[in-house]
């Protein structure tokens, strides 16, 4: 008979003591009843999601609509971007990618045959930057992209066409005008919101002196997603969906024009790629009834509170943070570790979110969570704290993979197109060990049976994506090579 996990709990084996075999697989069984029952709200039924995707379908279509928008919760931006890249993009284009703590200027030459060829260099927004005034966020950007110039020798003789990606929220009115609703994620630069950040990026580059560049584009990191992974599906041209679960969740999928009611742009063309900027769902209440206290504590302290609660549940920004708040609640509770909770513990965004991905990696004897746990200055947990931990990040990547996945159920079925191809980006999908298992999974249960989809990994999304925008812009103001649109 199994030991009773309450009486491992008080033995305390140390790990030299154990003899698990190699090719260890997570066995729940030894997971505490107790902290099966505390982790259950986490734990959504289809129904649960099933009416989440009710309330989502009407956000969205609240969104699209010039009536409803105004008081939408999901904005549906339009992105001005109609038209997928067909592989006749030719020339060199610089992007800039600019979405969290890490700022990144990309080179990005295309050829003939698919030639690509990228140079990018990544610089760091410190956080006094990503909280501070709006131009010297914008000067630093400045600062970066002549550093890169200079150091990469881009040619300054002729304006090089760049492509802004910008992920945040953004009311564009235009290809290459947007102006910032709110700030998500960590930034909070003041003299930003509402205004055009094009403007604000031209400006710095012409203090700046000496940078030739005409922006092409502005865009957001799910439509450079998007973008970047119909560049690869060139033949199959389905990919309809960008998806970000990274820092922050967010989405975009090609819309019908006729359904964009608020579309000013090229009518002719049949399509255009919405923003939906989901990760504001909820933030009405619709998620309430799902929402945990942890939820709520997350918010209640971030930069933004009451916004983005989708994205509160989903976001690698997030995750970490909830699993750590759940553990310090049920050690309180003596429901872990007998109680003690280190300094490292009780300390707010220690955990990261790339913690849960190296505990559910495990592969045997529980290395990683310890390795974990020991850097989180927990020193000597027993087996059955391990199991725990790793059922609490089960939990929390569990939910957060079902809800983008109900998510995207909402998209797909609303398109009803019969074979659609899913770019997805960020480091939650790319660095969890079971992330698309889980979506793929779910998602197929919450979508029409007769709707099939492919998820992929649309490797460095946001900086290629801004790229092909602006070389698909470039494409589009010189005479049409094959005369067609491609979405
Ligand atoms: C946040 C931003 C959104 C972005 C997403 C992923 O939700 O508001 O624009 O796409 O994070 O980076």
């Amino acid at each position: 008979m199994r030991t009773k996990p309450e009486m491992m709990s008080q033995l305390r084996p140390a790990f030299s003591e154990l003899n698990l075999s190699e090719g260890f697989e997570f066995d729940t069984e030894i997971v505490t009843n107790e902290i099966k029952e505390d982790c259950k709200p986490l734990l959504l039924s289809n129904d649960q999601l099933t009416t989440i995707m009710k309330d989502l379908n009407e956000a969205i279509n609240n969104g699209l609509g010039k009536r409803t928008n105004p008081s939408s919760i999901v904005k549906c931006y339009i992105t001005y971007v109609q038209d997928l890249p067909n592989g006749s993009e030719r020339g060199k284009f610089l992007a800039l990618d600019l979405g969290g703590t890490n700022f990144r200027v990309l080179l990005i030459e295309l050829g003939e045959n698919n030639y690509f060829h990228m140079d990018s260099e990544i610089f760091k927004v410190p956080e006094a930057i990503q909280i501070g005034k709006g131009t010297e966020l914008f000067d630093h950007i400045a600062k970066c992209l002549a550093e890169f110039v200079k150091k990469h020798k881009v040619d300054n003789s002729k304006a090089l066409p760049l492509g802004f990606t910008f992920s945040f929220p953004l009311r564009q009115v235009g290809l290459t005008k947007g102006y910032l609703n709110s700030w998500t994620k960590g930034f909070n630069c003041s003299g930003v919101v509402n205004e055009d950040v094009v403007r604000l990026l031209k400006e710095a580059i012409k203090r700046r002196k000496g940078l030739n560049l005409q922006v092409t584009a502005v865009l957001n990191d799910a439509t450079g997603t998007l973008m970047s992974c119909a560049y690869k599906t060139i033949y199959s041209k389905n990919c309809f969906v960008g998806l970000i679960v990274g820092t922050g969740c967010n989405a975009c999928y090609v819309e019908k024009v006729e359904n964009s009611e608020l579309f000013d742009g090229d009518k002719s063309k049949p399509h255009v790629i919405i923003n939906t900027e989901w990760g504001a769902f909820g933030d009405d209440g619709k998620l309430d009834s799902i929402r945990t206290q942890y939820d709520r504590e997350i918010d209640e302290v971030s930069l933004n509170p009451g916004c983005q609660r989708f994205e509160k549940m989903t976001g690698g920004m997030y995750m970490g943070e909830i699993v750590r708040l759940i553990i310090v609640d049920l050690a309180r509770q003596n429901k872990l570790f007998e109680g003690r909770i280190s300094e490292q513990m009780k300390t707010r965004g220690a955990f990261g979110t790339s913690f849960i991905s190296d505990i559910e990696s495990d592969k045997a004897n529980y290395r990683e969570t310890l390795k974990v746990l020991n850097e989180m200055g927990i020193s000597d947990p027993s087996l059955v704290d391990c199991a725990n931990v790793r059922y609490i990040c089960e939990c929390v990547s569990r939910r957060s993979a079902h809800l983008v996945s109900a998510g995207l159920a909402v998209l797909l079925n609303k398109m009803n197109e019969k074979s659609v191809t899913i770019g997805v980006d960020g480091s939650v999908y790319r660095f969890h060990p079971y992330f698309h298992k889980l979506m793929v999974e779910k998602t197929k249960q919450l979508t029409n049976p007769d709707i099939n989809f492919d998820m992929m990994l649309s490797e460095d999304g946001s900086g290629r994506g801004a790229a092909l925008v602006a070389a698909v812009a470039v494409r589009d103001e010189s005479p049409k090579i094959n005369g067609h649109s491609a979405v």
